[in-house]
């Protein structure tokens, strides 16, 4: 089915054709000016210098070509040329019943599916997933889900951060602690222990020390960087070692993106792509984009008309060692092998950008991207109350589950004050309260532009009122209350019929799904869909005031009424749905 701007765009673009002129200039939105008219098309003006005439003498031409359509109670041109549309009611009516009746309620399918993978989340070893990888989570998510729901095949991918000096590090600063273990022992010839010689709280000890000595001792640096190297050329007791650093990390991070309700189809990592390496590096130099300087082997990708000065890809430093951006490189190729994507996109962090334009220049380069179009889809920081990075009460980097477990405190604490879901079995109860601490923190995220940075207030996230997660919830649920109390009566949804007063504003917000959707894919914004969730909770809540559809007297009009309630509701869920937002089925 097509959405209602498609549509419209459609019979104005034809009217424009009737008119001489190219039909695209009949592309029309939803008015600005509501009290003008419901849509508005704007193509006059732009058409003014193509047909030579005045826009407005432009405008009447096209309104004299659309007065024979059916579907407008008004046309109107207003100020130079703008043209000015509001549909009949029955137009209106019979658009929402077609959406009610499709499963999509109105979203197109893409025609041709595109392989789209998605590289988010990107966690590193050994060190606890942090806020900072909160952003990456909670976006990249919901544009999986996006994608996923416009039909396209979507691969998301954690790629996790287990390769590099960090490694090194960790192996060093154990070998130091204890020696005798048989990972350091060059005549051990094996097998090695199945379990592992560390556990997460060590990794967190331990990876901290090590790099504060790294930091302070050259010597303690010069032993991290042979161990890393050591390790990328599979030295056996380090390669054992290391996948202990992954089995262990990888057992959290599946404990924390399962509390989010996040997965991935891959858990890949830099390290995965080790072997790609050295086949890519002669590539490059074959093809002599790759040379030496002073001693690492580097990609210029400086364009001259770079406003600001981007410095070379460093493939290799001097003492053979690969870089974030070698293993990125190296993934492109594997991916593309792999799955040739149409589409890659990187959410990460605004300040990798530069990082991911070497990158992305290097791989177009040489030739490495396939088909696909690599994007990064940047984003701000969230900040404390002070404004500065988010931090702990004692200055440390929270830790994601830390977090998690505040969110679901304090959601319980809301719901008692607001009196919800007192008297549900405690374990009902905490499924909620944990359904609701997860939506404000999510909804707090992606209703912001992802460029902006934004202020971290549990307080303000968890409130039942405002542009909220929990508000959103909250309105899902009390339709389902509705629709309860309704059946309990014998009423159950029936025909949606043309719009009175109190129905129109409804159908005009629900009708604009399909046009945020395509704008959340277009800027790559969840905020999109966080505007329109919010935006129809509202229209629903003024729609729901004004009328009283349980002691309705015409059935018919009641019937109706808890058909748009439905498609409401239904409209509500696959929104919140999109943003990783799930709805209790009563609180
Ligand atoms: N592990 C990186 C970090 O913590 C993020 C990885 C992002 N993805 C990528 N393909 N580079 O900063």
């Amino acid at each position: 089915m097509t959405s209602l701007t498609a549509y419209l765009s459609e019979i104005v673009g034809r009217a424009f054709a009737a008119c001489g002129l190219p039909a695209e200039l009949g592309r029309t939105q939803v008015s600005d000016r509501p009290d003008l008219g419901q849509f508005q098309c704007n193509g006059a003006l732009a058409a003014a210098k193509i047909a030579r005439k005045p826009p407005r003498a432009v405008a009447e031409a096209v309104v004299d070509a659309l007065r024979a359509e059916e579907a407008f109670a008004g046309i109107a041109i207003a100020g130079p040329g703008f043209v000015n549309l509001t549909l009949t009611d029955g137009f209106l009516g019979a658009h929402i019943a077609a959406m009610a009746g499709d499963a999509r309620l109105g979203v197109p399918a893409r025609p041709d599916p595109l392989t789209v993978i998605l590289d988010f989340g990107g966690p590193n070893v050994a060190k606890p997933m942090h806020v900072g990888h909160l952003r990456a989570t909670i976006i990249g998510d919901s544009l999986q889900r996006l994608y996923r729901f416009l039909g396209d095949r979507t691969i998301s991918d954690v790629h996790l951060g287990d390769w590099g000096l960090p490694m090194g590090m960790l192996i060093t600063e154990i070998r130091n602690r204890r020696p005798d273990l048989p990972y350091f022992d060059e005549a051990y010839a094996g097998p090695y222990p199945d379990d592992a010689p560390v556990t997460l709280e060590d990794l967190e000890e331990l990876y901290p020390v090590a790099a504060a000595a790294c930091r302070d001792d050259p010597a303690r640096l010069e032993e991290a960087r042979a161990a890393t190297a050591a390790l990328q050329a599979h030295r056996p007791g380090y390669w054992a070692l290391w996948r202990h650093f992954i089995r262990v990390s990888l057992a959290a991070l599946d404990r924390d993106f399962g509390t989010l309700g996040v997965r991935f189809d891959l858990f890949k990592g830099e390290a995965d792509v080790n072997d790609l390496i050295p086949a890519m590096i002669a590539h490059l130099t074959a093809k002599d984009l790759a040379r030496r300087d002073e001693g690492a082997l580097v990609v210029p990708v400086a364009e001259a008309d770079d406003k600001q000065e981007i410095p070379p890809l460093i493939l290799e430093k001097s003492d053979g060692g690969v870089m974030y951006g070698t293993t990125d490189l190296a993934t492109i190729v594997d991916r593309v092998q792999s799955f040739d994507p149409d589409l890659v996109l990187y959410v990460v962090d605004q300040r990798q950008h530069l990082h991911f334009e070497q990158v992305f220049r290097a791989a177009r380069k040489a030739g490495l991207s396939g088909k696909a179009r690599l994007e990064h889809i940047g984003f701000g920081t969230m900040n404390g109350l002070d404004g500065r990075p988010f931090k702990t009460r004692a200055g440390g980097v929270m830790k994601l589950q830390d977090l998690i477990g505040a969110a679901t405190d304090q959601a319980e604490a809301r719901l008692t004050e607001a009196g919800l879901a007192s008297d549900y079995p405690a374990e009902e109860r905490a499924d909620v309260a944990r359904m609701v601490g997860i939506a404000a923190v999510k909804f707090a995220d992606l209703s912001n532009w992802r460029m902006s940075n934004y202020i971290f207030d549990l307080d303000r996230f968890m409130r039942f009122e405002g542009r909220t997660g929990p508000y959103l919830q909250y309105a899902a649920v009390r339709i389902k209350s509705l629709l309860r109390k309704a059946a309990d009566q014998g009423a159950e949804p029936g025909a949606i019929l043309p719009p009175s007063d109190i129905e129109r504003d409804l159908m005009l917000e629900l009708a604009r799904l399909p046009d945020a959707v395509a704008a959340a894919e277009a800027k790559r914004a969840p905020s999109e869909l966080a505007d329109f969730a919010y935006g129809a909770a509202q229209a629903f809540s003024r729609f729901y005031a004004s009328c009283h559809i349980l002691s309705e007297a015409d059935r018919g009009v009641q019937a109706s009424q808890l058909a748009l309630s439905a498609l409401t509701l239904r409209t509500l869920v696959q929104v919140l749905d999109l943003l990783g937002i799930e709805v209790p089925e009563r609180m």
